[in-house]
């Protein structure tokens, strides 16, 4: 195929997409599913292939979508900018009302304190920022982090990153510890609901003692780690931490990049399940509804940090990604999804659990609101990790129309996070087929 001559103004087939990909693009550039799933068209919670085949969809991208697929109200707000000739481009050098509304639409929903924005292009620029608003407003370098978390993959973020999977670049930058993992399923000390003393928090303050000055400038943490598996720690873990964080001096960040903007069902933000107000909270994904745009918001005093400093980034004020986050954020609101995110997360996740009772695969059931890890095992009774098992419950589900995700330091999770306009007959079928799609990976792999 000569690619540039014959690519111009048509859409390309799967077999010319997947061959470009291969020669023209980063061999990091992988597919998920054998057969690789070519989309080409979406609409709310619905993806067809390029056979025309229909799938809900309970992935949303990766945790992205959040409104819907080309939600129709998102449509016609970009369609009526560029039909006005309203600019396509800015920077916050010039005036513009898209990003001045988003800034004043996000901090109407964060908490008291918590009023101060920035926009970004991703959740890793929006953590980046916050590493160095921490450090500039503490006058410390140190940052604490937990195992098997994920904020991102720019050289800072990957320094926070603590799943080995990710890290190959090597050694990334120096001042950053990381505490236990807070993974109740996997219990580093063994313990159970009744015997467990919260070690994990604990262990933050060991970390600190032991691997830092002492002097922190502050810690990042999500409230539900998302590639690390959809890992929900106890209600009592993070009012520890906090303190901890506290105590060092430290300023608190919750990344929710993931846990943003309802997901966990409730609260706006997964941190407030937690009955603490973090110092900083950084969020993308859903809150753009698929846009590249991530957020930074902030206290008073630590925004204030910045003064007299350059910051700057191309596309902070950029029109379309503005308008669809503020355009997102309006719907969620209007459509109460908070409350719509902790229902049929709770059926999901009853269904779930009646599953794990007869399946000979289901370790753990695990979620907050619409972001739900189902933990594949071989065993229940060793835990060793899922990993073939998750593979083929994907391929499985894909072949009954509905898309899931994977995640966890060994690809043995099961991620759902469908986006927020489910209807509860979509989460019941969500629930059967993913059912479905177990028993036959069990069927397959030997375990009847
Ligand atoms: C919790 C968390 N933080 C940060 C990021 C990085 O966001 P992005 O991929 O938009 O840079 C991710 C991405 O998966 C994430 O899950």
């Amino acid at each position: 195929m000569n690619t540039t001559n014959n690519i111009a103004n048509r859409e390309l087939s799967t077999e010319e997409i997947l061959k470009i990909r291969k020669e023209r693009m980063l061999p990091s550039v992988t597919h998920t599913y054998r057969k690789p799933l070519h989309v080409k068209k979406a609409s709310m919670q619905w993806v067809w292939d390029a056979e025309g085949r229909q799938y809900l969809d309970a992935f949303g991208g990766i945790v992205t979508i959040s409104a819907g697929h080309n939600h129709p109200r998102i449509k016609s707000r970009i369609k009526s900018w560029l039909d006005e000739d309203q600019p396509q481009h800015t920077t916050v050098f010039y005036l513009s009302s898209p990003v001045a509304e988003l800034a004043a639409r996000l901090t109407g929903m964060t908490p008291e304190g918590l009023k101060r924005a920035f926009f970004t292009n991703s959740g890793s620029e929006a953590n980046e920022l916050a590493i160095l608003l921490a450090r500039q407003y503490t006058r410390r370098y140190e940052i604490i982090a937990l195992k098997h978390c994920y904020h991102g993959g720019t050289t800072g973020t990957l320094s926070l990153v603590a799943q080995h999977t990710w890290k190959w670049g090597g050694p990334g930058l120096s001042g950053i510890s990381h505490a236990a993992q807070p993974n109740c399923y996997r219990c580093t000390w063994g313990a159970k609901p009744d015997t467990c003393a919260l070690e994990c928090a604990d262990d933050v303050e060991e970390t600190i003692k032991t691997t830092t000055s002492g002097e922190i400038a502050g810690m990042i943490v999500e409230p539900v780690q998302g590639v690390g598996g959809f890992i929900v720690p106890p209600k009592e873990y993070f009012p520890r931490v906090y303190d901890i964080v506290k105590k060092y001096g430290g300023i608190y960040i919750s990344d929710e990049v993931q846990t943003g903007v309802g997901r966990t069902g409730g609260h706006w933000f997964g941190v407030l399940h937690n009955g603490i107000t973090p110092d900083m909270m950084t969020m993308a994904k859903g809150f753009g509804n698929g846009a590249s745009i991530g957020a930074l918001v902030t206290r008073d005093e630590i925004a204030d940090s910045m003064k007299g400093k350059i910051h700057f980034n191309t596309y902070a004020g950029n029109p379309w990604a503005t308008i669809q986050a503020a355009e997102t954020l309006s719907i969620l609101e209007e459509e109460n999804v908070r409350d719509r995110c902790a229902r049929f997360g709770e059926l999901i996740l009853s269904g779930l659990r009646e599953l794990q009772k007869t399946s000979k695969i289901i370790g753990d059931v695990r979620g907050r609101g619409l972001m739900i890890g189902i933990e594949l095992v071989k065993d229940k009774r060793t835990k060793a990790y899922g990993t073939e098992e998750t593979l083929e419950v994907l391929e499985e589900a894909r072949d009954r129309g509905l898309l899931i995700g994977k995640g966890g330091l060994y690809g043995n999770v099961v991620r759902l996070t469908p986006p927020m306009c489910i209807t509860e007959e979509n989460a019941r079928e969500i629930v059967r087929l993913f059912g479905e799609a177990v028993r036959a990976t069990e069927k397959k792999l030997g375990y009847e």
